[in-house]
This record gives C-alpha cells, structure tokens and sequence, in this order.
C-alpha cells in the first residue's frame, strides 16, 4: 500500500509539473485559476492528511482504478466533476491543499474535505470544515501576493472560477433538537459567510 500511494503521487506530481513545465514563469492574458471548496464529490485527497477514521477517506482500492489507476483519495473511481471543468479549461489537475510539498497556486488550489459540512458541527474532528477551508484560501491569498504582487493577485482571484460543493452533511448529521427551519438558516447563514469572506478577496 505505502508503495502504490508513492507511485501515485509521483504520478500526479509529473502529470502537475510536466504541464506547468510548459506554461511556466508567466500567466497568459486570459488564464483563469480553479478554487474549489467542499465536501467529498469534490475532494480530491485532502482527507489524506488530517487525522481522521477510514470512513472519511477514499485511499484505498477500487477507488481510483480507472483514471488515476491509483487511490489518490477522490470518492470515485475516476475523475471528479472539478477534475473535468479543470481539463476543459485547458487547466492541469487542481493541486490538493494539503498534500505536502511545494505547491502552485496560480491555476488554483482544491480544499474541499469529504464529510465537511457549512456547519462546524458537520463530522468535527474528521473532517476541513468549511470555515477552515475559508481560512486555507486566506493563506493562499497570502501566498499569491508575494509571488504575483498585490495586483496580480487580485486579478487572478478576480478572474478565477470558485466551485463549492457544501451542505449535504450538515442534512445528514442534523441534530432533531433544532427545527429544520433555523437549521436551514443556519447552513445557509454560515455559507453566506463563507461567500462574502470569498467575496472580500475579488
Ligand atoms: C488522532 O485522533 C485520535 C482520536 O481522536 C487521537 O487519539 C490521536 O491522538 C490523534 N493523533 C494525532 C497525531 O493528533
Ligand atoms: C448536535 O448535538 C450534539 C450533542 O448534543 C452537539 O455536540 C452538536 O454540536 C450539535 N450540532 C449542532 C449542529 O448543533
Ligand atoms: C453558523 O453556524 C453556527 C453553528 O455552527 C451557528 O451557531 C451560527 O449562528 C451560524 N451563523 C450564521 C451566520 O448563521
């Protein structure tokens, strides 16, 4: 297993860098940056690096047999939607947040987590809730600053396209002591602010 998880992630680390070889050092006029947040249809293998139980991660066969030909830690057995927006945008793979190593953030970055919810509560402990994943892209904002200046930066982010999906655990793990009305306002409370924290940046 530990060799299968090794040759996987030089796989997706070729499969990064021989692309980013070719589109180096510059960014295209209209080059445009992936930011995706979420739960698992969209987690792409952050899970991988939080402690957190087995039911929370996806490292292990069959997922990952039919394009990764490894388990990278996605839900699937494939691709993820944000994997197919990111190749019909010309883009290579969204790297993983958390996956250590030194990583790009100029096409973007994945932060989502399987099991996360808008709600803290949602899974806490085993999952990147959404406002951590929030205060994640706060750091990368950080981070594209001094690599592209302040304008630059604020251009990518401006342009950039921000998938989320969220919510879905936070239905599953609803406590009945609260009614679904405010527990509606509450997912939908803490999204908002996610969005203008987003917002906020562009
Ligand atoms: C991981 O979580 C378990 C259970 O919550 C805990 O016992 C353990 O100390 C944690 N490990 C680390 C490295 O934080
Ligand atoms: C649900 O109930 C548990 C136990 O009382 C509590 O720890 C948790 O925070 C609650 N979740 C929400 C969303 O209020
Ligand atoms: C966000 O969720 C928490 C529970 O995690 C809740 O107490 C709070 O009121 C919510 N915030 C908003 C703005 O709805």
């Amino acid at each position: 297993m530990a060799n299968l998880s090794a040759s996987c992630i030089s796989f997706l680390l070729c499969f990064t860098t021989c692309i980013n070889l070719i589109s180096s050092h510059y960014l295209p006029e209209n080059h445009v940056a992936l930011f995706i947040f979420g739960d698992s249809l969209f987690d792409p293998g952050n899970n991988n690096y939080i402690n957190t139980t087995a039911d929370f991660r996806a490292n292990f066969y069959p997922y990952g047999e039919t394009f990764f030909k490894c388990p990278t830690g996605r839900f699937s057995d494939g691709r993820l939607i944000p994997d197919f927006i990111a190749q019909f945008a010309g883009l290579p793979i969204i790297p993983t947040y958390l996956q250590p190593g030194k990583r790009k953030f100029t096409d973007g970055v994945n932060f989502a987590s399987g099991g996360a919810g808008a709600l803290v509560e949602s899974h806490q402990g085993f999952v990147v809730d959404l406002e951590t994943q929030i205060k994640y892209f706060n750091k990368v904002e950080k981070s594209l600053r001094q690599e592209l200046g302040d304008a630059g930066a604020k251009k990518l982010m401006s342009k950039a396209v921000y998938l989320i999906s969220i919510g879905g655990n936070d239905y599953f793990t609803k406590n009945s002591s609260v009614s679904d009305e405010e527990f509606v306002s509450m997912v939908l409370g803490n999204l908002t602010v996610a969005l203008k924290v987003i917002y906020s940046f562009l």
